[in-house]
């Protein structure tokens, strides 16, 4: 029997897309906490902090997207073995986390381009800068219009991005706690 057809709670997925999850996971509730800290330091905060903040914000933001990529590629390169949804499960509840995995997917790649678009259009931009990249060319038009629009944008996708989050941790919790063992119980798949 080839291991894709297997259904039940055992298989984990693999190495690479657990250790990716896990960094990932890290990155972007660090990064929520960040942005939120950020905008609301006080108008007397000293340069170097906010500095700091926006710099690391920027991006760590970028990272993410990368991650995000790699690990888009190596969900597709291993699509056979990656586990299935529990059949267990109740129709709702297997529909329900499809589309939560499939939301968070699609925002963590949304919401960093968001990002680097409201900087990259904003007049009075610092930059982007990238780790040992000091300055990400800012490809898009220098316009402060669009700027808040992406300004919006950006704060809505992370917070509904949050959201998702706490809806699927919640989940693997409630299986774990409820149906410890059994094949709805999933959080050993990803640990
Ligand atoms: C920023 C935080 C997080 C992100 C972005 C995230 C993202 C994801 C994604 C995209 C998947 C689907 C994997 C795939 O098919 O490619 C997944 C699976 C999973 N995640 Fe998370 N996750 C986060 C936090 C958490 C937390 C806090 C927990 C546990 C409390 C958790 C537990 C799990 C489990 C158990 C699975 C496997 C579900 C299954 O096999 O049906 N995740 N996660
Ligand atoms: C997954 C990646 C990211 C997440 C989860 C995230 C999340 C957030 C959050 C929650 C805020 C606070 C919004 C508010 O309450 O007003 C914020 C602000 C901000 N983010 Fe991100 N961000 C990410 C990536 C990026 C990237 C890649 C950039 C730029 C290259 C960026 C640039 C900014 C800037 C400049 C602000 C401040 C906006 C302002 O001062 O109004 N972010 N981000």
């Amino acid at each position: 029997m080839v291991e894709a057809s297997v259904s039940s709670g055992p298989i984990k997925y693999p190495l690479s897309m657990r250790i990716l999850h896990w960094i990932r996971a890290v990155l972007i509730l660090g990064l929520i906490w960040a942005g939120w800290r950020m905008t609301g330091f006080p108008e007397d905060t000293p340069m170097e902090k906010f500095n700091f903040y926006y710099h690391n914000h920027k991006q760590f933001g970028i990272l993410v997207w990368l991650v995000a990529i790699v690990h888009l590629a190596i969900r597709w390169r291993k699509r056979a073995v990656l586990p299935q949804t529990p059949s267990r499960l109740t129709g709702w509840e297997k529909l329900l986390s499809k589309i939560v995995h499939r939301l968070i997917i699609a925002l963590t790649l949304l919401v960093p381009m968001l990002g680097y678009a409201m900087s990259s259009s904003f007049t009075q931009s610092d930059g982007v800068p990238f780790f040992f990249i000091h300055e990400v060319p800012e490809v898009l038009p220098k316009n402060d219009a669009a700027f808040e629009v992406y300004d919006m944008l950006h704060e809505y996708s992370a917070y509904v991005l949050l959201g998702l989050i706490v809806l699927h941790a919640a989940g693997a919790i409630k299986h774990r706690l409820t149906d410890k063992g059994g094949e709805t119980d999933v959080l050993p798949r990803m640990l």
